[in-house]
């Protein structure tokens, strides 16, 4: 358990580079477990769940050094293990071991996964997708009676249950059909480091077409988290722009942007370094969408900024019930109602305070709050933000923050 202590209301001003992404590093790394061979990482983020994905697939055998960037992971001598439960609790990603162990031992433990719990989380996709593979459930372990190529169609768009039918479709010969998959970014990356390693993959809207088999070693370079990206971006608006944020793709960005620059903020290009400012004028409505749309993760980062300005009204419309950090931030004054999964944000005058972070992104959302309010604040379970952003005290004393993380 860790809090960070933070004196707000002082003005940030600089440049802030975004790390690897997060959501698209996890599923390479589990990939790997198909691999027979080496294969190379760059720019994976120094993140909890990164570092537990690695001693995940390192329980199988991989063998994984870190240089600098660059991260080279040997998956030629595996052998099927039953995964620490005490390492599957802490991330969701640990679902992809379903996809990766099935298609590499044709057995997967369906343990217990862990995660942000801000919702009911099912699974019921993953394991249709596990299904129409060939493998059949006994009691907590899955067995692949037979490897078959594929076709499944998604009732809706699924992150976790795409990558996991990317990795079966991956692993058997012949050719599989996934339609309804999910289109965000982190999975054209998984995409395109499959395609390093051998699988074929076409592409045509929600529909992707593998022809897979046993794989080599790959090689990709993770993008830079759009998140995060995100994330600092709200901090650029709440200070008119004078954070400038490195190494995001706007374009990859325009679902998160698009409520903002339609109340009146405007984003700034100057070279690779954008910049969000200004004003918003008028009420902000945010509805949470899959990619191209507003994302999920950054609805609770939406929240102080919306409350610092004219406020306005935030619909989840993936998770239900992802509204749990506004009773944390009510303690440090935003105004707010929830309805299901719609939260009105009234424009509130924030103080400091002691609050909790809940999941990861609550809980960056609460130190966006405390970097904004007046006073010293304290947000404990700060550890949970360590989960997501790498080197989050470091890049925010660099803006002219004042924080400090106490473990
Ligand atoms: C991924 O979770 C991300 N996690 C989440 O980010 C993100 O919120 C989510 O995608 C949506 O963008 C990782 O990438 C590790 P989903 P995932 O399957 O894959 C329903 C963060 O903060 N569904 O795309 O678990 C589900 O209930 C984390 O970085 C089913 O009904 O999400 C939800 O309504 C938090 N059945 C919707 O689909 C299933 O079998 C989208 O979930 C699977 C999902």
């Amino acid at each position: 358990m860790g809090t960070f202590i933070v004196e707000g209301e002082r003005e940030l001003r600089g440049t802030v580079s975004v790390s690897g992404s997060k959501n698209a590093a996890l599923p390479i790394i589990f990939a790997t477990l198909l691999t027979h061979g080496v294969s190379r990482i760059s720019n994976l983020p120094d993140i909890e769940d990164v570092n537990v994905a690695l001693e995940l697939i390192a329980e199988y055998g991989a063998v994984i050094s870190r240089r600098g960037h660059l991260t080279v992971i040997n998956t030629e001598n595996l052998n099927y293990v039953i995964p620490s439960t005490a390492l599957t609790e802490r991330i969701r990603a640990s679902t992809y071991l379903l996809g990766a162990s099935l298609g590499r031992f044709g057995r997967a433990c369906l343990g217990s996964f862990g995660g942000c719990n801000f919702s009911h989380r099912p699974i019921d996709m993953h394991l249709r997708a596990a299904e129409a593979y060939g493998a059949e459930r006994l009691g907590d372990v899955l067995e692949a009676q037979a490897q078959n190529p594929f076709t499944i169609r998604f009732p809706k768009r699924s992150v976790g249950a795409t990558v996991n039918s990317l990795l079966l479709a991956s692993s058997v010969a012949g050719e599989s059909r996934i339609s309804g998959a999910a289109g965000e970014p982190h999975i054209n990356t998984l995409i395109e480091f499959l395609r390093s390693a051998g699988a074929h993959i076409d592409t045509a809207e929600d529909t992707l077409t593998i022809r897979g088999g046993e794989l080599h070693g790959g090689e990709v370079t993770i993008p830079g988290d759009m998140i995060e990206a995100g994330t600092y971006l709200a901090l650029s608006l709440l200070n008119d722009g004078s954070v400038g944020v490195e190494g995001a793709e706007a374009p990859e960005l325009s679902g998160f942007l698009f409520p903002f620059i339609s109340s009146g903020a405007s984003l700034v290009r100057r070279g690779g370094t954008l910049l969000l400012r200004g004003r918003l004028r008028s009420r902000t409505d945010i509805t949470t969408l899959p990619y191209p749309g507003f994302p999920t993760d950054l609805q609770p980062i939406a929240a102080p900024v919306l409350g610092c300005f004219l406020g306005g009204s935030i619909t989840d419309t993936v998770w239900e019930g992802r509204f749990g950090y506004l009773a944390e931030l009510q303690k440090m004054g935003l105004s707010s109602a929830v309805e299901k999964n719609l939260a009105e944000i009234y424009p509130s005058r924030l103080h400091s305070s002691s609050v909790r972070a809940l999941d990861l992104r609550g809980g960056a959302a609460c130190l966006l709050a405390a970097l904004t309010a007046r006073g010293e604040s304290r947000v404990e379970s700060g550890e949970l933000l360590f989960r997501g952003y790498e080197r989050l005290c470091e890049k925010l004393l660099l803006l002219g923050a004042k924080i400090r993380y106490v473990s």
